[in-house]
């Protein structure tokens, strides 16, 4: 089965909006392979001037880096999925490891905010991955396949057609350290079969699986090529429109 290729910027807390404003300038104007799919997750605050500057650039769209679990009420400082769909951002990425971090995100308040958002409208791309003492104990696959349970695995075949899973390796985020080719491969093949056991085989062979963690322009091409993985999520990376363009074109060639 061929899936949709995506190469997704994450840009966390960095660029004002005129740094935004002319980084997507350089990848609207860039040479791009055509068949791949760029989406930019953005501060909130640029998501509506990006959205005006990147109107009908089919291959390139926006997403949400966070939203709360509710659509409205007294919860100073947020942002809902309501407001997101509204403005007609496709995308939100939810779990990531820097919130479940910083912010106490778990699995089961990532649970609420997933039904959220699809009940909002929103695609998600959900985070999932393990740090460095449970990878040394070996127990990755099963951290990686409670945080699937507890937080996806509610959902009905058809909602979970509106997920992208990123695996990214806590370890391996903005240390330079990536998984290799192999434990990447390793981890996007056990996923799906988790997802084929969940569902079905239809589904776990449709499911989108990006890899996430020092993806750079030098090792874009070994991760893609791996049969499971069908992209990446990119931090760093992302915000240099050179090397972000040149991990869009890191993708083989359909047969
Ligand atoms: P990195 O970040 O590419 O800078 O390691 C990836 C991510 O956190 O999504």
């Amino acid at each position: 089965m061929s899936r949709q290729k995506i190469a997704a910027g994450n840009w966390k807390m960095n660029t004002t909006l005129d740094e935004g404003v002319e980084l997507v300038s350089k990848l609207i104007a860039a040479e791009k392979d055509k068949s791949v799919l760029a989406i930019l997750a953005v501060p909130f605050t640029h998501l509506l001037t990006l959205d005006k500057k990147i109107k009908s650039k089919g291959k390139l769209k926006l997403a949400a880096q966070n939203c709360h679990y509710k659509n409205s009420g007294a919860f100073t400082g947020e942002i809902s999925p309501s407001m997101l769909a509204n403005l007609n951002i496709p995308y939100v990425i939810l779990g990531h490891s820097e919130r479940r971090q910083y912010n106490h995100e778990d699995n089961a308040l990532l649970k609420l905010k997933v039904r959220a958002a699809l009940d909002a409208g929103l695609k998600v791309i959900f985070c999932c991955g393990e740090d460095l003492d449970v990878r040394k104990t070996s127990k990755h696959i099963l951290h990686v396949k409670i945080q699937l349970e507890e937080s996806l695995f509610s959902l009905t075949a058809k909602e979970i057609k509106n997920v992208i899973i990123a695996y990214e390796p806590i370890w391996a985020i903005g240390t330079g350290e990536t998984a290799s080719p192999a434990q990447a491969q390793e981890m996007h093949n056990s996923i799906r079969r988790m997802i084929s056991r969940q569902y079905n085989k239809r589904v776990g062979e449709a499911m989108t699986i990006l890899y996430g963690g020092s993806i750079k322009g030098s090792n874009a091409k070994d991760i893609f090529a791996q049969p499971d993985v069908d992209g990446g999520l990119i931090g760093g990376a992302s915000l240099d429109a050179d090397e972000f363009v040149k991990i869009i074109n890191s993708f083989q060639e359909e047969e």
